[in-house]
């Protein structure tokens, strides 16, 4: 099995483990066991956020020191820095402290929750460079769970009578993208002070209206949240009116905020602005509705398209700016502003485009 195999058998372990004991030390307790256990590292533990300290908390292996400080070590860069520290090799990271001469490399993710930094993962293992984007990816995930602690009632019942739901949608609106959503803003929904049981119900119902109708599915979303007796287990009126709120509200355009931070939050969570699948379909769509221009005539609308749109002082609107579109539309806007590389992608994109079917 490779590492994102292990990760995929283990998340769903991991998850499970989360929110039962109501109690957060017992379940950083049973995720440190389980993650070492499966792993096979040489330390994986939690030290909490106690004042400017990090204080040592549940933990698996060898002894280790009690108390960092703010900025100190790994851990306390990484609480600092407020993300994730991968150090390949921690004799070559300046203030490392060293608990055990053993560890060789090391990974740190902050837990998040309100805004603020709670505690955070340490993992040390004996090989060097033994960590990488896909142990951030997976123990990010389980961090924001830690975090969120959704109630686990709850989540039993949006598995097994929403979202199969999802199965008999188009490929783009499968299980997977729900799951996709709700992962993604339940992550974004650590930086602000909201219920983490709304922000998970309104990603995990935000499509549901599909079953209806394409045009209108986020109307339909809200109507069949607002009509599922079975969520008033959980939530009160005025929290359901919220999550419905949110599920209409997360096809949000520009000219069309989204009311509550819950709304913004789904919105943000559902898209993606990839820069080149952003220059693609600008392109597919003036081929598909302006069929008498010429290739200077699409160049010129491409540009004047994503000048209005995506630019500095464009129209499009980030709801979450801690959202990874931040750092996407960056990217986009780098690329609007450097002409010669547009045009080049342009080229590429524009004859691709013409290669393929007639667009009608
Ligand atoms: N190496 C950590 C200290 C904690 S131990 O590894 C368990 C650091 O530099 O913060």
């Amino acid at each position: 099995m490779d590492k994102e195999q292990k990760y995929r058998s283990l998340l769903p372990q991991a998850v499970s483990l989360i929110g039962a004991s109501k109690d957060l030390v017992a379940d950083m307790a049973n995720l440190s066991a389980l993650l070492h256990q499966e792993m096979g590292w040489w330390w994986t533990g939690f030290y909490r956020a106690v004042g400017n300290e990090l204080v040592l908390g549940p933990f698996q292996g060898p002894v280790a020191c009690t108390r960092i400080g703010f900025g100190k070590g790994v851990c306390g860069s990484a609480w600092e820095r407020g993300e994730t520290v991968i150090v390949p090799d921690v004799e070559a990271f300046p203030g490392h402290i060293a608990c055990s001469t053993e560890s060789r490399s090391e990974i740190v993710v902050p837990v998040r929750l309100c805004g603020e930094i709670r505690a955070v993962l340490d993992i040390d293992s004996r090989e060097l460079a033994c960590f990488d984007g896909t142990d951030r990816l997976y123990l990010e995930r389980i961090c924001t769970e830690l975090a969120c602690r959704i109630n686990p009632e709850l989540r039993a019942y949006v598995e097994s009578e929403i979202l199969p739901r999802y199965d008999s949608f188009d490929k783009g609106h499968r299980r997977d993208h729900a799951e996709t959503v709700i992962a993604q803003s339940l992550q974004l929904s650590t930086w602000y002070d909201v219920q983490p049981d709304l922000v998970y119900t309104a990603a995990a119902c935000h499509d549901i209206g599909l079953c209806e109708d394409r045009a209108t599915h986020h109307i339909v979303s809200a109507r069949l949240i607002r009509e599922d007796t079975n969520l008033q287990k959980w939530f009160n009126a005025k929290q359901i009116a919220l999550i419905a709120d949110a599920a209409e509200d997360h096809r949000a355009s520009s000219g069309h905020e989204p009311r509550t931070i819950y709304g913004k939050l789904i919105a943000e969570a559902d898209r993606q602005i990839l820069p080149e699948t952003v220059i693609r379909r600008t392109i597919q769509y003036g081929l598909s509705h302006y069929p008498g221009l010429d290739r200077e005539g699409h160049w010129a609308r491409t540009l004047e398209h994503l000048h209005e749109k995506y630019a500095e002082g464009g129209y499009l609107r980030l709801w979450i700016p801690q959202s990874p579109n931040a750092a996407r539309l960056e990217e986009l806007r780098r690329l609007i502003r450097d002409e010669a590389r547009l045009r080049t992608l342009f080229e590429t994109f524009y004859q691709e485009e013409n290669d393929q079917e007639p667009h009608i």
